[in-house]
């Protein structure tokens, strides 16, 4: 596939997007974990959604090409914090492998910055190996998680390498 025009980005509506943010967050969580038996349910993601989206309306968005979805990032910079933090980062399966993560990081450090925040921070799973690569290969370094643990936690500065 060649995809040229450029993605646009809106605000997650909790109740009109539920069910596809919440498709794409239980992806997400299959993709990090292996299977869905850490599973929060649908419920209380939602619950918890609103709230993000109400105090970080730029931060949780769905990237759009046109009227299809490609994925979805759910970011914040808590007040006070100049530590941005990746609640989400998830590209629809049949949109992966053409850049557009790559692409969409762009928005998510411009985000980042237009908040203040010189740092961004976030955890994934050591057995997600695509997560790794992709968040590797955008300069994020590893900065907490002994071996063997569920998550470990990446950094990498704002427009920057990592630390
Ligand atoms: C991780 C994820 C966001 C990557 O998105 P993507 O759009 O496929 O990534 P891109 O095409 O922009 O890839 C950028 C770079 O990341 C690396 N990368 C991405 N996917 C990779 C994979 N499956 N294997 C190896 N490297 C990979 C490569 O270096 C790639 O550059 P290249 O294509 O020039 O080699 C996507 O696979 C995804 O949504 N996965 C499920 C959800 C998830 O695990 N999210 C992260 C944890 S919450």
């Amino acid at each position: 596939m060649i995809v040229t025009a450029s993605l646009t980005y809106r605000t997650i509506d909790p109740i009109a997007d539920a069910a596809l943010v919440v498709a794409n967050h239980h992806d997400a969580c299959v993709a990090s974990f292996g299977s869905d038996c850490s599973y929060e349910g649908a419920g209380r993601y939602l619950t918890w959604l609103g709230g993000k989206v109400e105090e970080f309306p730029e931060g949780c968005v769905l990237a759009m090409l046109g009227d299809a979805c490609v994925g979805q990032m759910e970011l914040e910079v808590p007040w006070g914090l100049n530590t941005g933090y990746v609640n989400l980062y998830y590209v629809m399966p049949r949109f992966r492998r053409l850049g557009f993560g790559r692409r969409m990081h762009r928005y998510a450090e411009q985000y980042f910055r237009n908040w203040e925040a010189d740092r961004i921070e976030l955890h994934v799973s050591p057995t997600n190996g695509p997560a790794m690569d992709f968040y590797l290969s955008l300069g994020y370094r590893r900065v907490g998680g002994d071996r063997g643990a569920r998550l470990i936690k990446l950094a990498k500065t704002v427009g920057g390498n990592a630390e």
